[in-house]
């Protein structure tokens, strides 16, 4: 199954699926190309040094939103791409686009949906709303894309428990490596192994 992993930011998410793949807890899967909206993602050294092609598609480079997404739509058909990965992407996706990779399109949320997700939810905020509701438990979820904002079908959950004292950081840093890391590997070889079963 070929992959795109669609980032922004420090692609930490991208390089637990990096490691999978090359430590085979994640099998018949290839990373084909990394695309980020941010030319200094770090994310972007992340896929060079995993000799990963990494590229920037910026939609404030494109005259509106439906031209950024057939755009990008088309690059990643060039790649044959079975499954988009959001990881830590922070573009809202075109409708046009959606529909291009309909039931295709993945991303890692750092809640458990429906709590403390859609619109202006999206990194440490997501931790600091979590901590303002003093919620005892909080997890990070995998789910697919619609045309919503994380309203998709919920693929994989998993929860951690907030600890005395956490701050939004210490927080995020235990839902990254307690269950995104984990959560997000796992979802896709479960799509990876669903897809290949279904071309047998
Ligand atoms: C993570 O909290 C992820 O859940 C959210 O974006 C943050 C940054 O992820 N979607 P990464 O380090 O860039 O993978």
């Amino acid at each position: 199954m070929k992959i795109a992993v669609l980032v922004s930011g420090g692609g930490t998410n991208l390089q637990a699926i990096i490691d999978a793949v090359k430590e085979r807890r994640l099998t018949g899967v290839s990373i084909e190309v990394v695309v980020s909206n941010k030319e200094d993602a770090f994310a972007l050294t992340r896929a060079a040094d995993n000799g990963i092609p990494g590229v920037c598609i910026r939609p404030k480079d494109y005259p509106d939103k439906d031209a950024y997404g057939n755009y990008l739509a088309g690059f990643l058909r060039d790649y044959e791409i079975d499954l988009v990965v959001l990881a830590g992407f922070l573009v809202v996706l075109p409708k046009n686009f959606i529909e291009a990779f309909a039931g295709k399109i993945i991303n890692i949320h750092p809640s458990l949906i429906p709590s403390f997700c859609g619109d202006g939810y999206y990194g440490l905020r997501v931790h600091e709303a979590a901590l303002r509701r003093g919620v005892k438990v909080t997890g990070a979820t995998v789910h697919y894309v619609d045309e919503g904002t994380d309203t998709g079908p919920i693929i994989a959950q998993k929860a951690v428990y907030v600890e005395e004292g956490d701050t939004p950081e210490t927080l995020q840093k235990r839902v990254m490596e307690q269950a995104e890391w984990v959560i997000l590997p796992r979802a896709i070889q479960m799509i990876a192994s669903s897809l290949e079963s279904f071309r047998a």
